[in-house]
């Protein structure tokens, strides 16, 4: 068992060696947050909606109190299902967890809008390294009278009223469409190196931010040549940079796209149109799914902080994923120490790419 990073260590192992983890990040923060929160919020008379509540942890503070509590998680987390936009409301009164990005903070905050009653209350919490001190000025026009209504513990909660500006909804008032440069020819037996422009379907805090992320070019430039009809699961899909790569070279490949981001599944949708897509948290969004490939930018951060959990559960269980002979290829941080993780669960472990900022790894 890897202390702290609460995953059970690969069935099968044929090594003692565990992973280390090297951050601090922690199911701490998300506890003592949400626990600052629960001392602000107070339930309104009418339903209540936890937003991006991650662990629960919110819920739980509140739990005793006699409000119809309602959810709207982003992401999914274990077994809670996520969803790209609230459902509808009207509802009293709304919390929201600081989301990562300003951008997805913004789109967060007009989702909201459109589902708080006039008059209806918000309270917006997080940590001081979040960026929650200046958040407060985000919430102008949907939001008046603005004010902190706790502070404690390195965390803050903003307290607001929702106006009667119109919000900027639904999601689809939300999607941008953009070109990226992807490369033309991954995964093929010889390569030009040549890169295309493909129009491309984005949404706020989506990953990457409307580019081909330098790891994930490092994945797509090491990666072995493809079968002409593999099953491919692309892990971490985001809005699917790596599986519209491989489709240009591999038009009849079979491409799983897996993400625990509902809004990055919505762009998936659009970008990659012939995949299957798996919303969910880690291999719980699709765990029957077996395929030859398995490629992957995985997720090593869970908000602010680092967070090992989804990378080492991918790895411990891709094993049973994946059909004979089948390989998984997934780039990381070269300071991220994966490689143990690897050798546990996998009889091959080779670096296939190095460029000292990023490691591709291939495992089989
Ligand atoms: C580094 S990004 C890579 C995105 C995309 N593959 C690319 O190359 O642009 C990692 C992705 O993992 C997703 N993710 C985070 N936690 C996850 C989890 N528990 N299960 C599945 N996906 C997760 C994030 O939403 C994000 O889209």
């Amino acid at each position: 068992m890897a202390a702290g990073i609460g995953y059970n260590a690969p069935m099968n192992s044929r090594r003692s060696r565990r992973p280390r983890r090297t951050d601090a990040r922690s199911d701490g923060r998300e506890a003592q947050v949400a626990a600052v929160a629960a001392e602000a919020v107070e339930p309104p008379d009418g339903r209540l909606l936890l937003t991006d509540d991650a662990d629960g942890a919110l819920a739980a503070a509140i739990a005793t109190d006699p409000a119809p509590i309602d959810r709207w998680d982003r992401l999914a987390r274990g077994d809670r299902p996520a969803r790209p936009w609230p459902a509808a409301g009207p509802f009293a009164g709304a919390t929201l967890r600081m989301p990562k990005a300003k951008a997805a903070l913004d789109m967060a905050l007009h989702g909201l809008a459109s589902v708080l009653a006039p008059g209806g209350v918000l309270w917006l919490y997080g940590a001081n390294d979040e960026g929650i001190r200046s958040a407060g000025k985000r919430l102008d026009p949907l939001f008046a009278e603005a004010e902190t209504v706790l502070i404690k513990r390195r965390c803050r909660v903003w307290r607001a009223v929702r106006t009667d500006a119109p919000a900027r909804a639904p999601l689809a008032a939300w999607r941008s469409t953009i070109t990226i440069a992807l490369p033309d020819d991954v995964g093929a037996r010889v390569r030009t190196g040549a890169m295309v422009e493909v129009p491309w379907v984005e949404y706020p805090g989506v990953f990457a931010a409307g580019r081909l992320d330098p790891a994930s070019a490092a994945l797509l430039a090491a990666v072995a040549p493809f079968g002409a009809r593999d099953r491919v699961l692309d892990f971490g899909c985001g809005a699917g940079a790596l599986s519209a790569a491989i489709r240009r070279t591999r038009p009849e490949a079979a491409l799983h796209l897996l993400d625990a981001d509902a809004v990055a599944i919505e762009a998936a949708r659009e970008n990659v149109p012939d995949g299957a897509l798996h919303l969910g948290d880690g291999w719980r969004a699709a765990p029957d799914l077996r395929v030859d490939r398995i490629v992957s930018n995985p997720p090593i951060h869970r908000g602010k902080g680092e967070d090992f959990a989804a990378l080492a559960a991918l790895i411990a269980e891709a094993p049973r994923h994946l059909r004979s002979g089948g390989m998984l290829e997934l780039v990381v941080q070269s300071q991220v120490p994966v490689r143990p993780w690897l050798e546990a669960a996998f009889a091959r472990v080779e670096a296939v790419g190095d460029d000292r900022r990023f490691t591709v790894w291939r495992a089989r």
